[in-house]
């Protein structure tokens, strides 16, 4: 690792990139030469990324970097198995808790994403000469909730909270907008958004309802903004979007689902939308579009009285637009949606903007009045109260 000199302070001062590369050059790796690239990266893939790694001139930190030690040992190794360092032992207990915070993810997972990371780190450094002439603009640009990815004409926002069950900050918020304003530029034909690990989205992340200054009234009102920059970012985006939903699905991930083009559902996944449940109302334009998509009757059953559908009862109601058994879920969906990315692009995109033109106002006013709506129950006793019993609920446990 030339050139690198570490400023890192408090107990994890001691990971060191130098000792990332010495243990990413371990040779006892057993991977399947087969894997598709996108259900993970195949050994190559992971043996360049590795190499990659002892590239890198800057100091990414050491939340990334206890990401990176974790990713590999995941990839390497699977699930945390080592007894758990002392309380003392600071090192080797961050790196053991962030190994463990990856809880049940497949080491081909483990592999694609500590190749995205890798690709992620080395692209904020900037092109080298060769890549500037190699490289598709656009691919692997650093988020730090997110995998972006471009490979086969496909961009892939991909949520990367697996231990939060991929909640949603508004740190998160943020850079999905930013992530679907880039993806929307980019040379892709067709842009998809799945999660990282065992869940799809657990929804709002609950932590969003903490005051920081200015009171209940601010909060609700900047959570108001975000969220309908948010929504618009789907309402208005110009090509195929399509949800490849990898798990179970709550709150906002599901209630954007009616903006998007196609989606695909593993047979494990279950939507859900518990809002009255959470003294909360509808959001990202499914009060409109639900009762279009499955008869008033069946939205008012999951939009007001919380009903948890199945992928398979989603899909009857026409929510989802196929299921797919869980363990060829992702080799299906990824052939099916590589042969789609080879369809001329501007035919595509510019019959997307047709189907969806129609509906463009009315959907920005629905989305203005969930906001409002919402706002107002974000400052109520009921919403308060809802979100207090979930966390009481956790520190009961
Ligand atoms: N907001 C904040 N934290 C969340 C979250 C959310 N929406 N969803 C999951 N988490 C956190 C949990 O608090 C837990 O954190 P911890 O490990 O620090 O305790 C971690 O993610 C794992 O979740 P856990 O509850 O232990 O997993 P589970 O499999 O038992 O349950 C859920 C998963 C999603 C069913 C459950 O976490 C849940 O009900 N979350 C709230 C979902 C929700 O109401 N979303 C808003 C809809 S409007």
């Amino acid at each position: 690792m030339a050139g690198v000199a570490l400023q890192c302070s408090g107990p994890w001062r001691f990971v060191k990139l130098r000792s990332l590369v010495r243990l990413s050059t371990i040779p006892s790796l057993k991977f399947h030469t087969t894997a598709s690239p996108m259900m993970g990266a195949t050994v190559q893939q992971f043996e360049q990324a590795k190499s990659k790694l002892s590239t890198l001139k800057n100091d990414p930190g050491n939340e990334v970097k206890l990401k990176i030690y974790a990713l590999f040992k995941q990839a390497t190794q699977g699930p945390c198995n080592t007894p758990k360092p002392g309380m003392l032992d600071f090192v080797n207990k961050a790196k053991w808790d962030a190994w463990k915070s990856l809880g049940s993810i497949p080491q081909d997972e483990a592999r694609q994403q500590y190749c995205d990371l890798i690709g992620s780190l080395v692209e904020a450094e900037g092109p080298s000469s060769d890549q500037m002439a190699a490289e598709p603009a656009g691919s692997g640009t650093m988020y730090k909730t997110l995998l972006l990815t471009t490979e086969d004409d496909i961009t892939t926002i991909k949520l990367n909270r697996p231990a939060k069950k991929n909640a949603i900050t508004t740190e998160m918020y943020s850079e999905v907008i930013a992530a679907l304003e880039q993806a929307a530029k980019d040379d892709s034909v067709i842009t998809v958004f799945t999660g990282a690990g065992d869940y799809y989205c657990s929804g709002n992340d609950l932590t969003n309802f903490k005051l920081e200054g200015g009171g209940v009234e601010e909060m609700a009102r900047r959570g108001g903004e975000l969220l309908r920059q948010y929504v618009k970012a789907y309402i208005d985006f110009p090509k195929p979007l399509v949800a490849v939903v990898n798990g179970p699905a709550v709150g906002i991930s599901v209630t954007v689902l009616g903006l998007f083009d196609l989606v695909y559902a593993t047979e494990r996944a279950t939507f859900h939308t518990p809002f009255s449940q959470l003294g909360q109302s509808a959001e990202g334009c499914s009060s409109y579009t639900f009762p279009k998509i499955m008869g008033s009757a069946k939205a008012s059953e999951m939009l007001l009285f919380n009903k948890k559908l199945t992928a398979v009862q989603a899909c009857e109601l026409g929510l989802v637009t196929e299921v797919f058994p869980d363990s060829s879920f992702q080799s299906e969906v990824w052939t099916r949606l590589k042969a789609y990315a080879k369809l001329p692009r501007n035919s595509l995109a510019f019959s997307k903007q047709l189907i969806r033109s129609m509906e463009k106002e009315r959907l920005y006013a629905v989305n203005d009045a969930e906001v409002e709506c919402l706002i107002g129950r974000w400052m109520s006793d009921e919403c308060f109260s809802a979100v207090m019993s979930f966390f009481q609920a956790k520190a009961k446990l």
